[in-house]
């Protein structure tokens, strides 16, 4: 079976993705800095999974530390989610999300030239992009897409996700964000537990069916097994493809709302609030290709995102602590 480094893979989507691979028999070896996660998740990955693995505490920018790592290990293929991705940070300190991002992709792909390893999946994100930390995935696409048209032997599979939400059905893994979410759900579920006092709904005048905001909302283990589908593929084929992950169905902040107080039992308290700065009215997926191509389709509903998500929080009030 083949051997995988997964750059990132104690943060969220890197987690629930390494229990996937390793389920599905890879090896796998995780590389964090945990620079936004914590050493637990990696427990959690062993405890669900009954399997063992490599982890290396590196910085992807660190080439003497990623050099060490392909010389050390046989490794096949590359999953790279390591990266900074908050929206207004990004705002605020553009050169660390373009260095941790670009610089990062950069340095990792050029030790993965050297070492001969030349396929990857890149971690991106839907729709255009309005702030850096967008800029920073559409860049590295570019790159990536440059990187294969000047050698045939590179693979890379582009997976532009969604809003990825929910959590493993065991509740043993989640979403743990730093201070307060910027996002809907982990926001939602902290106002379950009683830790915020009041969703704000950022805008009710959308020209969308409630007026406020749609989006594709994914379940993270849909997206997890859609890596699982790129990868097997990438082993086969050489060039760069790209790839939407999503439901295809847009979903309303209020209807989250409304699934995820039915999922929990929980009334959760909201106000209108001022739209956010950069925000477009709706965005969802056509995955046509994915499902063509790949053979992959999401398989979980906003009911069932809703009811992982609130056993993550509710089981784990602290997240990884
Ligand atoms: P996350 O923050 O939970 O995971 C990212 C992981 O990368 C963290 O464990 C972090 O410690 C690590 N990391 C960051 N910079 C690093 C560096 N320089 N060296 C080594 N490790 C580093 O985020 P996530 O939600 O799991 O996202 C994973 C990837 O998917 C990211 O690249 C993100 O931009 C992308 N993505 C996420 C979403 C989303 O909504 N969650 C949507 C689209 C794309
Ligand atoms: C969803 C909807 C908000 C918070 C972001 C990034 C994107 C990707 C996923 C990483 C919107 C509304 C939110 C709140 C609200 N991330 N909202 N009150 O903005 O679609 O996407 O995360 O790659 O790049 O931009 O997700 O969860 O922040 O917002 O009303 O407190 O919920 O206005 O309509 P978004 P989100």
């Amino acid at each position: 079976m083949s051997t995988v480094l997964v750059t990132g893979g104690a943060g969220f989507i890197g987690s629930h993705t390494s229990v996937e691979l390793l389920n599905a028999g890879y090896d796998i070896i995780i590389l964090d800095n945990f620079v936004n996660s914590k050493p637990e998740s990696l427990k959690r990955i062993k405890e669900l999974t009954g399997k063992d693995f490599k982890f290396y505490q590196a910085d992807i920018r660190d080439e003497e530390a990623m050099t060490k790592v392909f010389a050390e290990n046989k490794i096949d293929a590359v999953i790279h989610f390591a990266g900074l991705k908050s929206v207004p940070q990004s705002v605020k300190e553009p050169l660390n999300y373009y260095d941790n991002n670009i610089a990062g992709t950069v340095c990792l792909c050029r030790v993965m030239d050297k070492a001969g390893c030349k396929k990857l999946v890149f971690s991106s994100s839907a729709g255009g992009t309005t702030n850096p930390y967008g800029t920073t995935k559409y860049f590295i696409e570019q790159i990536l897409q440059d990187l294969c048209v000047s050698d045939s032997e590179w693979g890379v599979s582009i997976l532009r996700y969604f809003n990825p939400i929910g959590a493993h059905k065991s509740g043993r893994i989640g979403e743990d964000p730093n201070g307060i979410p910027g996002n809907l759900m982990p926001y939602i579920t902290q106002v379950a537990i009683g830790k915020l006092e009041c969703l704000n709904v950022c805008g009710n005048d959308y020209p969308t069916p409630d007026g406020t905001g749609v989006r594709d909302y994914i379940h993270v283990v849909d997206l997890a097994l859609g890596h699982i589908k790129a990868l097997d593929r990438l082993l086969k084929v050489k060039g760069c493809e790209v790839y939407n992950l999503g439901t295809g169905k847009g979903y309303s902040v209020l209807d989250v709302v409304k699934a995820f107080e039915k999922a929990s039992g929980i009334k959760i308290n909201y106000r209108i609030a001022p739209r956010r700065a950069g925000d477009v009215a709706c965005c969802y997926a056509d995955a046509t290709k994915a499902k063509e191509v790949l053979g992959w389709q999401a398989q979980y509903d906003i009911d069932d995102m809703c009811a992982d998500s609130w056993r993550w929080q509710s089981q784990n009030p602290n997240g990884l602590e």
